[in-house]
This record gives C-alpha cells, sequence and structure tokens, in this order.
C-alpha cells in the first residue's frame, strides 16, 4: 500500500513537471513559429497525424455525387484556374511566386489525385495554420464537387489539354475577378456568351488575360488599354 501511495506521488509530480515545463516552454517564445523554419521532428509527425486523422475522421461519410459528369468537370476547370494554380500548379507549370514560402508544401495536384472525400472536406473547410483556405465560405457544396471531380482528371492530362478544358469552362459567378478565367478572347466566342450572367462585370474583367491565376503577365502589363476595353461597359 505505501508502495503504490509513493508510486503515486512519483507520477504526479513528474506530471506536474512536465506539463509546467511544456506551459514555460510556449510562453518563453522558444518555438520559432515563422514559416521559413521547419517543424522539428516529432512536432512535425504530430501535425501530420493530427491533420489527416481529423480529415480521414470528418470526411469517411461525406456521400459522393457522380464525378464523371463532364459539366461537373468543365465547370471545376474553370474554378480550379481561376483560384488553385498558384499554390497546386497546373501542367507545365513547374512553380509560383507564392510556392517557395508556403509551408507546409501544398501538394502538386497536377500530379496527386486526391482521395474525392477528403479533398471535398479540405476544399470546403480548409486546413488550420496552414495556407489551404476554406472555400466553402464563399462556394456552395455543388461548386467544390466540381472541383473535386475536375482534380480527378488533371493529373496526366498535358498543359495543351489544361489549357483547352479552361478556355472551354464556364464563367465562375461567384467572384468578379474569376470571370476571366477561362474565357477565350477569340472575338468569335463573345456571341456564345451573350445574356449570360457577364455584364454585370465584364467591363472591369474582359480586357484581362486569359490566365489570371498564373504567376507572370507581362502582357497586362505591356497593354494598358486592357483596362478599358473598347465597346464594353
Ligand atoms: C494560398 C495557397 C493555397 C491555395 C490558393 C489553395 N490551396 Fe489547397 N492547399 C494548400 C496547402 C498549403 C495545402 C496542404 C496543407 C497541409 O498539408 O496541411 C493544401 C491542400 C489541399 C488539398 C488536400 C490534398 C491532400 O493532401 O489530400 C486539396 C484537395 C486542395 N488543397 C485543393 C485546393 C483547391 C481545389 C484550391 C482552389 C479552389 C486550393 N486548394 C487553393 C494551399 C492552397
Amino acid at each position: 500500500m505505501k508502495r503504490l501511495v509513493n508510486t503515486s506521488i512519483t507520477v504526479a509530480v513528474v506530471a506536474t513537471i512536465a506539463v509546467a515545463g511544456a506551459v514555460g516552454f510556449v510562453y518563453s517564445g522558444l518555438y520559432n513559429i515563422g514559416a521559413d523554419d521547419h517543424h522539428t521532428e516529432p512536432v512535425l509527425a504530430l501535425m501530420q497525424t493530427l491533420r489527416d486523422r481529423s480529415i480521414e475522421a470528418h470526411s469517411q461519410h461525406i456521400s459522393v455525387p457522380d464525378l464523371e459528369d463532364p459539366q461537373l468537370i468543365l465547370k471545376g476547370a474553370g474554378q480550379y484556374a481561376a483560384m488553385c494554380t498558384q499554390c497546386h500548379l497546373k501542367p507545365g507549370m513547374e512553380d509560383s511566386e507564392i510556392r517557395p514560402g508556403l509551408y507546409p508544401q501544398p501538394p502538386n495536384l497536377s500530379k496527386f489525385r486526391p482521395d474525392p472525400r477528403e479533398a471535398f472536406w479540405v476544399i470546403k473547410h480548409g486546413i488550420k495554420m496552414s495556407a489551404m483556405p476554406a472555400w466553402g465560405g464563399s462556394h456552395d457544396d455543388a461548386t467544390i464537387w466540381s472541383m473535386v471531380a475536375f482534380l480527378q482528371k488533371l493529373p496526366g492530362m498535358t498543359s495543351a489539354e489544361y489549357e483547352a478544358i479552361v478556355a472551354r469552362a464556364p464563367p465562375d459567378d461567384d467572384m468578379a475577378m474569376d470571370h476571366a478565367a477561362g474565357h477565350s478572347h477569340e472575338p468569335q466566342a463573345e456571341p456564345g456568351h451573350a445574356g449570360s450572367a457577364l455584364p454585370a462585370t465584364a467591363g472591369s474583367v474582359e480586357g484581362a488575360p486569359v490566365a489570371p491565376a498564373s504567376v507572370a503577365q507581362p502582357a497586362s502589363v505591356a497593354a494598358p488599354a486592357s483596362v478599358s476595353p473598347p465597346g464594353r461597359g
């Protein structure tokens, strides 16, 4: 009995010291939270396990719609081009201005095909303490599924195939800025979407280059005319 009491006291003392040490460490400010300094192995392993288990647990009961629907895939192409390539790249794009500074590194989704349920959950809710935003605040579930459907097709696409599908994609109605994505600028393409949701925002975006998400766009600098396209407004 005495032995048991002694053991209990020892355990309690050790636990108290450990907790005090952890609290002291946190308050000391010693841990470097800078994104250009990587986590130590144990912290990284802990965070990755936390992330993976959380995503698995939260996404396992999501029911997946028909991801082979061509219209859904096409819509997703426009969404992806408008919002995701800076971080997740696209066929023919090896790096971007933002990627070297991101920690954790976003996966290259032109090479890696994520699980549909997990992708849906992550796109909708984002991932804490990473650069992955929660798109659910500004996009409905159907739109998020369109991105998931497109992500199943993206790995293996050539850059020509990618640019072709993005050019045919419907305009993104969620944000004015996104209209520029997936728009072909051949004049004969215009009548095709007359009467669509374009007029409200067309004046400000029609002159923008096809791929707004790409890093370098010297064309837009060299062409001030794109600010006020003639005949539009
Ligand atoms: C500002 C950068 C950034 C943008 C923009 C961004 N993401 Fe992410 N995304 C990340 C990062 C970083 C991760 C990895 C987070 C981690 O590993 O904890 C990630 C993870 C993901 C994953 C999980 C992949 C896996 O491992 O299963 C998916 C799917 C994803 N993003 C899709 C998208 C889509 C679709 C868009 C556009 C609507 C998008 N992301 C826009 C940074 C970004």
